[in-house]
């Protein structure tokens, strides 16, 4: 298949380029600068030149393409992620960017997108198993994430084929897990809400083998990630891979400075991912939390 691939220069696109390039498909990644391009070329995708925001570069890129896959983010990562206006250039990309990618996909005549989405946005469900039926908490911080669903519904009313991937919090050799490592190691907190709460990961390695299988995957929204584990055991785990024993949690106060942003965080989310397995095949490569997912991380 033809992939068009929005953030293609960015942590989470070049998994997903590495992954269906893996597949025998073709990739096609907007960048926007001549290092964005030369990563693109370097994770094995052809770069073209654009912006989220152009929709007449969009189009004309878009045309020919089997598949859309919408990869742009601007999350904000490390200290960042407490700050509520870090948060904005992400929340136009979610609210905004996702309907001009849509209206482009379906001005070029592309059949499918695939969009991600986050499955912390589910409300909190103690220890019940949460699947793509339960309840969706709209916050500040999930708002974004839903709204960018809705197009994604709005493309599916078209006639389009819409997939949403609900993908648990990202962890392995990306920034985010690093700067957390880093805080472990120098003893500071890592979890947010109740240890014995429940939360979900994803390796980022899998977010792009998702990605490849949902290139076929039928119409729909699925969760994404490993077996959900309770956040003393993920707290634990950065402690270790940190050098340490004892994962630390913040006080209520942290969550409360975060403005909203970090309370979807605190959610008890047991989340499962059989649905996506069961209509695909797919399959995690790190099914399961273990210390290996920090190998060169730091
Ligand atoms: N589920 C999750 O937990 C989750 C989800 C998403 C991200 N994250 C975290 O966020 C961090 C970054 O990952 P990421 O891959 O999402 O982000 P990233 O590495 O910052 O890449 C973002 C991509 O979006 C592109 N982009 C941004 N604004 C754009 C615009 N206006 N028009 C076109 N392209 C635009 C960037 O292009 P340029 O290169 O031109 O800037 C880049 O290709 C990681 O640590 C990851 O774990 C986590």
């Amino acid at each position: 298949m033809k992939v068009f691939l929005t953030g293609a220069s960015g942590v989470l696109g070049r998994a997903v380029t590495s992954a269906a390039v893996a597949d025998g498909h073709q990739v096609v990644g907007m960048v926007r600068t001549p290092r964005g391009a030369q990563l693109v070329r370097d994770s094995g995708a052809e770069p073209v030149s654009g912006s989220l925001f152009e929709s007449d570069t969009l189009v004309s890129a878009m045309r020919g393409a089997d598949v859309v896959v919408n990869f742009a983010s601007h999350m904000p990562t490390g200290r960042l992620k407490t700050l509520a206006p870090a948060w904005r250039a992400n929340d136009r990309i979610r609210m905004h960017g996702a309907g001009v990618v849509v209206r482009a996909a379906l001005a070029a005549g592309v059949p499918r997108v695939v969009q991600p989405s986050l499955s912390a946005m589910y409300a909190d469900g103690g220890d019940d198993w949460v699947d793509e039926h339960s309840a969706v908490d709209l916050s500040r911080a999930t708002e974004p994430f839903v709204v960018s669903e809705t197009w994604i519904d709005r493309f599916r009313r078209d006639g389009g084929e819409g997939v949403v991937l609900r993908l648990g919090t990202v962890t392995g050799p990306e920034p985010m897990t690093a700067w957390l490592v880093r805080r472990a190691r120098s003893g500071r907190p890592t979890g947010f809400g109740d240890p014995a709460s429940w939360t979900h990961v994803v390796h980022l390695h899998d977010v792009g083998t998702a990605v490849a299988a949902a290139l076929t995957a039928p119409v729909g929204t699925y969760n994404v990630g490993a077996e959900p584990l309770r956040r003393a055991e993920l707290a634990e785990a950065f402690a270790v891979a940190g050098g340490r024993r004892g994962g630390r949690f913040h006080g209520a106060l942290m969550t409360r400075l975060g403005g909203g942003r970090l309370e979807m965080f605190t959610r008890s989310q047991r989340v499962s991912s059989q649905l996506f397995g069961d209509r695909t095949g797919w399959h995690p490569q790190f099914p399961k939390l273990t210390q290996d997912w920090f190998d060169g991380v730091l």
